[in-house]
């Protein structure tokens, strides 16, 4: 039988690269996205490649009415729902240091990155319950890097990391059959960081084939905070 999977923020970058791949490899995509005119053209570009395509749901992270309703909408029509891939996210603004960064900034980071995550999530955690689902997050490390460091955006992103821990914690004390892991996808080239394409850099059907392969391996990996290029220490 073929599984049913959301991805949030479906319509480009990343994301577009996991529905695409997820989908090359067997399974039914909902894409999730804000804009009827970006979805179509996504689910246009998805279906071109014999790739199942069930729907599009609209999700705007920063409402929370809009959650509610999508997690309505989802739990009506695809109750077959077994993979919730989060990563709609936003930078916010990375051109300043921390202690310039408005706290407009971190409110609206932390809307969309983590509490409309978090809402989203938790909304649909009883259906993917019962279908013994997963949930994905796609997310950068908690730690932070003396090279990179915005504060609103790596705030956001420790939160959902936590969010991640937490659950994952949670569903193997009390045997819930749900798993919850997250990936950092590395620098990736997309509208996020202005389509920047340094060295180290990949694109998004690298990414997107490489996280595909990574949910498909089929092994658990409840808790697990993945680095999908680990970097190797060299002697
Ligand atoms: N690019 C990287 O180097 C990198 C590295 C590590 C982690 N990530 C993470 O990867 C994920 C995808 O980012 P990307 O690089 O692919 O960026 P992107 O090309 O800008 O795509 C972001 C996606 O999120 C959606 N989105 C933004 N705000 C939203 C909101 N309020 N509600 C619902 N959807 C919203 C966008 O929809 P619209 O088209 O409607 O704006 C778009 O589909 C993010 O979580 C990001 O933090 C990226």
């Amino acid at each position: 039988m073929k599984k049913t999977v959301l991805v949030t923020g479906a319509n480009k970058g990343i994301g577009f690269g996991i529905a695409k791949h997820l989908g090359l490899s067997g399974w039914n995509i909902i894409v999730g996205a804000r804009h009827q005119e970006r979805a179509e053209a996504a689910i246009r570009e998805l279906k071109s490649l014999n790739i199942h395509v069930l729907g599009w749901v609209h999700i705007e992270l920063a409402d929370l009415s809009s959650i509610s309703e999508a997690s309505k909408v989802i739990n009506e029509k695809y109750p077959e729902l077994s993979l919730l891939v989060n990563n709609a996210g936003i930078p916010g603004d990375m051109s300043v240091d921390g202690q310039h960064t408005e706290l407009s900034d971190i409110k609206e980071t932390l809307d969309v990155n983590f509490i409309g995550t978090f809402a989203l999530t938790k909304s649909l955690m009883p259906l993917l319950e019962k279908n013994n689902g997963r949930i994905v997050n796609v997310t950068v490390p908690s730690e932070i890097s003396p090279y990179w460091h915005p504060l609103a955006y790596v705030t956001s992103k420790a939160a959902q990391n936590a969010m991640m821990g937490v659950m994952a914690m949670e569903f193997q004390q009390n045997d819930i059959p749900l798993e919850i892991f997250s990936v950092h996808p590395g620098p990736t080239t997309t509208d996020l960081n202005g389509n920047m394409a340094l060295p180290g850099f990949h694109d998004i059907e690298t990414v997107g084939k490489k996280m595909a392969e990574l949910i498909n391996d089929g092994n658990s990996h409840q808790g697990e905070f993945i680095e999908l290029y680990p970097i190797v220490k060299e002697d």
